[in-house]
């Protein structure tokens, strides 16, 4: 039985997240005055155990089950002041549940693109020393119009468009068909 409220505790925790709900409900089953010392004990334990193992799964059950509705439906993502982008340089960040890379190439220029290697996957990086959007797995490489110069990639990496607010100097990114 106590087997059975624990468990009823872990999942009522991880379902509602109302702690408070269920802690009182148990202190109901406590005050009981049917229920041995023994037996309260075992409760309390056996409660702590499960709920300690509750907050670790949690976190690891919203990982496995991301929002991928709320993820998806992202279309621009605001990624602060152009200014704050040194020229040669590039930002990998996060566009819903995907990786883009943004690049302020060495004419000043910003891209913005799928960061995700079109060979097997790999997040791509930006390598200022040769000016080119890089794939460290296997050494493919981009050139800043997100062309496949060299190494195994077969495809080039798919745009994300760029708009910096003349007024604020913010940098949006978004899907290509968002803005269009
Ligand atoms: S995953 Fe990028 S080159 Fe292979």
């Amino acid at each position: 039985m106590i087997y059975i409220y624990c468990l009823s505790y872990l999942v009522l925790i991880i379902h509602s997240g109302n702690e408070a709900l269920i802690d009182r409900i148990i202190l109901e089953e406590l005050s009981n005055p049917k229920i041995p010392r023994r037996r309260f004990l075992d409760l309390f334990l056996s409660g702590t155990g499960f709920a300690v193992l509750g907050s670790l799964l949690y976190p690891l059950l919203r990982y496995i089950t991301p929002m991928e509705q709320e993820e998806a439906a992202v279309s621009s993502v605001s990624l602060g002041a152009a200014d704050e982008f040194p020229v040669n340089s590039g930002r990998v960040f996060r566009f819903g549940s995907q990786p883009g890379i943004i690049i302020r190439g060495r004419d000043g220029k910003f891209r913005a693109f799928y960061a995700t290697c079109t060979h097997l996957s790999c997040i791509v990086q930006y390598d200022d020393r040769e000016g080119v959007i890089w794939c460290a797995c296997h050494n493919g490489r981009y050139d800043l119009n997100g062309i496949n110069i060299s190494g195994p990639p077969p495809r080039p990496l798919p745009p994300l468009k760029v708009n910096i607010n003349p007024d604020s100097g913010q940098i949006m990114v978004s899907r290509p068909e968002a803005s269009a």
